[in-house]
């Protein structure tokens, strides 16, 4: 019998009715894969891991579950080290143990914004907020505890879906403001790439069939603030929207976010793998659909 790829492997996504997780699940239809709710896993609880790994017996665990509400975090930086670092830990640990790889996601919040060129998979990390350091001690549980692991940092962040832990996405949020017809103030002292998560869910499926195992950032193409970002969808979808430009000071979050978070696929175009496309194409697809 053929040893099996990770192309016939089976596949647990831990997070399967989220954001980014009902996006991996569309593209992973065709091979042996399951999805696995908040109600079917609890990564803070190992026994609960245990008795998911048991049953479905992955050979790849994808792990798209997060506490992502930054603010919150920042408010209670406990909620997000239990799920972003302690849970991230049991579930490498279970990984380890039932001989499955990880493929794990985490953020460009893990940078402090201070570079003014894209930040590469070999730029040292340096949070500035507890989200990004609770999601920068998963990382490193990850790459700790496992061999076979996928560490794979994104941005920005919005699919059809809308992200469970935000309550939406950034782009309906735009344009429901934009339809009831109020001044909207958008953040222009941030640089980001915004990322469609069916695009980065391809990109994953790819990326995962072969076993350049290691972290890896993915996201669109280019680069923008999150103003011209709010513009951009106004544009595309054909709305006029009274749109005005605030610094994050006036916008007064309770955590800071870095002014730069700009992530090069460096360790993708040396997997040989495409880059993902420009922002603004990826931005008009996820309108026309
Ligand atoms: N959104 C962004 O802009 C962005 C940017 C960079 C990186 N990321 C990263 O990308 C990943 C996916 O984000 P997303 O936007 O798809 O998030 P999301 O829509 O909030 O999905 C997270 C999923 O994880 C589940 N979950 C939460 N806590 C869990 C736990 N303790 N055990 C098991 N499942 C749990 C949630 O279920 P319930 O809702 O039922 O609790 C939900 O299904 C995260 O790692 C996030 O940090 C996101």
């Amino acid at each position: 019998m053929a040893a099996p790829t990770n192309l016939n492997r089976r596949i647990a996504i831990i997070g399967s009715n989220g954001q980014l997780g009902s996006d991996l699940m569309k593209v992973m239809a065709g091979r042996d894969v399951v999805g696995l709710t908040h109600s079917q896993i609890d990564i803070t609880q190992p026994e609960s891991i245990k008795q998911a790994l048991d049953l479905y017996k992955p050979h790849i665990v994808i792990n798209t579950a997060a506490f992502n509400r930054v603010d919150d975090c920042e408010l209670h930086p406990e909620e997000g080290l239990l799920v972003n670092a302690a849970g991230v830990c049991n579930l490498a640990y279970a990984c380890r143990a039932f001989g499955a790889a990880l493929v794990h996601f985490s953020t460009d919040y893990v940078f402090d914004g201070l570079k003014t060129e894209p930040y590469t998979e070999n730029d040292l990390p340096n949070p500035i907020s507890a989200y990004g350091i609770s999601k920068l001690a998963g990382e490193l549980f990850v790459g700790y505890i496992l061999d076979r692991y996928f560490v794979i940092r994104t941005c920005g962040l919005y699919g059809k879906k809308g992200s469970r832990g935000k309550g939406g996405n950034f782009v309906e949020t735009m344009l429901r403001l934009g339809k009831e017809g109020r001044q909207i103030k958008v953040v222009n002292d941030q640089t980001l790439t915004p990322t469609f998560t069916l695009d980065l869910a391809r990109k994953v499926a790819e990326l995962i069939t072969g076993e350049r195992y290691g972290l890896y950032h993915i996201t669109s193409a280019g680069e923008c603030t999150w103003y011209d970002f709010a513009l951009k969808v106004f544009v595309f979808a054909g709305i006029r929207a009274d749109v005005q430009p605030i610094s994050s000071k006036e916008y007064g979050s309770a955590a800071r976010r870095p002014r730069y978070s700009v992530l090069q696929n460096l360790r993708l175009m040396q997997a040989g793998i495409e880059d993902m496309r420009p922002w603004e194409e990826a931005l008009r697809t996820y309108l026309a659909e």
